[in-house]
């Protein structure tokens, strides 16, 4: 069985989505005394690839579902298109209108959900988009591990990593960090203590 697992991109001051769900910060440009031009892309990032190989599903918050589907794309955007396989969407309200066949809209509860999907994804990894989603995740030992691409920008506002006051703590094992240009990959271990 594979892991269930957190990637997500995060700004140094921790928020995943800026302000009105903006994520134009993640492909940004720094220059250098107006010259040399670089640009931040996580989906170059060889930690960012090596998830993706490996997810072999995703299970996403609704949130994550409609902010895709309003901005990126839908289906077509996951992971800039380089990804296809199963995803599911946790929902207390399943859609009406038409949606891509492979998406799955789930209301069965978390626990069941993350079984589903880590039957779906047959031995590779379920991969968790969505704070909301992935911090109920933590709270009922469903997660295993974080991948953060952590960008050097700062937000000041949007949708923080870890909006939960009563959480903590939750002890992490850093189990790599590396990086590539401007990105810095950290991937955790979350230690089970029960
Ligand atoms: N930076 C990144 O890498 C990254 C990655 C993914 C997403 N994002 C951003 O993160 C934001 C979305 O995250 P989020 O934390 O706001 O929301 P989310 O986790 O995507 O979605 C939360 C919603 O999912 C549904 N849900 C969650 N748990 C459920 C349960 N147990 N049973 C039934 N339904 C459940 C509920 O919606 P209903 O009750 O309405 O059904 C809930 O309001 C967006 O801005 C997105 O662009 C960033």
């Amino acid at each position: 069985v594979g892991s269930v697992i957190w990637h997500v991109t995060m700004s140094l001051d921790g928020f995943i989505a800026g302000r009105d769900d903006s994520m134009d910060w993640v492909v940004a440009q720094w220059s250098d005394a107006g010259e040399n031009t670089r640009d931040v892309d996580v989906q170059r990032s060889p930690v960012a690839d090596e998830v993706l190989q490996s997810a072999g599903a995703i299970l996403g918050g609704r949130r994550w579902y409609d902010v895709a589907v309003r901005k990126f794309d839908g289906y077509e955007g996951i992971y800039g298109g380089q990804w296809t396989g199963p995803v599911f969407v946790l929902t207390h309200r399943p859609p009406d209108a038409d949606h891509h066949p492979t998406i799955t809209f789930l209301s069965e509860g978390l626990s069941d959900a993350v079984t589903t999907a880590t039957a779906a994804a047959a031995g590779k990894n379920v991969i968790v988009f969505g704070a909301n989603l992935a911090v109920q995740c933590l709270r009922a030992g469903l997660l295993d591990e974080i991948v953060i691409h952590l960008v050097p920008v700062l937000l000041g506002d949007g949708v923080r990593l870890i909006d939960a006051p009563d959480l903590g703590p939750v002890a992490l094992d850093r189990t790599l960090v590396a990086t590539s240009d401007q990105i810095t990959d950290l991937r955790f271990a979350v230690r089970r203590s029960r």
